[in-house]
């Protein structure tokens, strides 16, 4: 089972928790980790102190190799005041009608800044660190080398892998059309860019020759055997860990991911200003969803973001944005261990039956 990959990393499975912004815990990396794949925090939505914090909270739950991630995003962001006004006003006028007692407000800042982010990753030292939304520069990119972090790039399309390969990172994440959450694309339109995993992997296979990590609605150990066979190292599966216990997830949003069908998985602005799939919910439905009607991230991000802990706290599901990926509904909810258990078994038998078809 200990695929060279895996050796390299010193972990047993070829499998990677998603790093999840906003929904993965210590508990849940560590709990991943501990059961022999990587779990990944996902910090970028972290301020440099809660980065740290996470990471020792890891430490102290698992010795065993953890990845920290991080959206690679400018530092500082300017807003167009008169398109912050206007979906200030259609935000707040949402609320209104759906009953939720919590109104916009102009936040400190949109993000914190990437820069200070890295430098607490730098800080934390975890063994792997993968990013997201862009390239880190050359500078960047050898002062985790001279930490001896790895790093792992993510790519949507093969022109992105190639320049995460050409920069010297160590493996590169495709994100397939299927995968939930944030498009990481950063070369091309994101309507372009909605490459399905069985197209995205072999063509990538051919163009680098660095590791490549599967994303996208890869749910069950077959999936992950079936991603191997076509070039990857490992698989990284985010919504089939969004339903544990150790994710902090919404109830509600768990729940609906129970009975998500894929024609209601569809790709999002309305909430961060970025493309991100999830489930067209009320909100999705109310909402403008044309990126020249909407402040672009992270600046609608922040404008959203205590609306969402509104609904989440009042258990409104439909005002989240609950990302997933296409294949949500064979999500099976359970503690994280035991799900990695019942992958690894799935992926062994599904090993066996091939073994005896050849
Ligand atoms: C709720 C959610 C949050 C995500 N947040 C991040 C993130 O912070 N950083 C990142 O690189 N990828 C993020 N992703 C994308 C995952 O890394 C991965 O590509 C995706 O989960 C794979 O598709 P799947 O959800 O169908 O397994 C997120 C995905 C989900 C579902």
């Amino acid at each position: 089972m200990r695929t060279p990959f895996a050796q390299r990393l010193g972990i047993d499975h070829p499998l990677i928790q998603a790093p999840m912004s906003g929904s993965t815990t210590p508990e849940l990396v560590a709990a991943v980790s501990n059961a022999g794949g990587l779990g990944s925090l996902g910090a970028g939505y972290l301020s440099p102190q809660a980065i740290l914090e996470q990471a020792a909270r890891t430490r102290a739950l698992t010795a065993q190799p953890y990845a920290i991630n991080l959206f690679v995003t400018a530092d500082e962001f300017t807003a167009d005041a008169g398109q912050v006004t206007r979906i200030r006003e259609r935000l707040d006028a949402l609320m209104v009608k759906e009953g939720l007692d919590v109104r916009t407000s102009l936040p400190e800042r949109w993000a914190f800044p990437f820069s200070e982010q890295l430098a607490a990753l730098r800080e934390a030292r975890p063994p792997v660190a993968s990013f997201a939304f862009d390239l880190l520069t050359p500078k960047q990119l050898s002062a985790l080398k001279r930490l001896d972090i790895y790093v792992i790039g993510t790519a949507t399309t093969v022109a992105e892998a190639k320049a995460w390969a050409d920069l010297g990172a160590d493996a590169v994440s495709l994100q397939a059309a299927e995968a939930g959450g944030h498009r990481g694309t950063f070369m091309h339109a994101a309507e372009d860019a909605l490459i399905g995993l069985f197209a995205l992997l072999p063509l990538a296979a051919r163009a680098v020759d660095i590791p490549l990590i599967a994303a996208g609605s890869i749910m069950d150990g077959r999936a992950m055997l079936a991603a191997e066979i076509l070039g990857a190292a490992a698989s990284q599966l985010g919504t089939a860990f969004l339903a544990c216990p150790e994710s902090s997830a919404a109830a509600a949003w768990k729940r609906d991911l129970q009975t998500v069908r894929e024609d209601q998985v569809t790709t999002i602005r309305s909430f961060s200003g970025k493309a991100a799939r999830g489930l067209r919910n009320r909100y999705v439905q109310a909402m403008p969803n044309r990126p020249e009607d909407l402040p672009p991230y992270p600046v609608l991000n922040a404008l959203t973001s205590p609306l969402r802990r509104a609904a989440a706290a009042a258990g409104r599901g439909d005002l989240l944005s609950e990302w997933c990926g296409q294949a949500a509904s064979l999500v099976r909810p359970m503690p994280a261990a035991e799900l990695v258990a019942v992958l690894m078994r799935e992926y062994s038998q599904a090993r066996a039956g091939l073994d005896r078809m050849a």
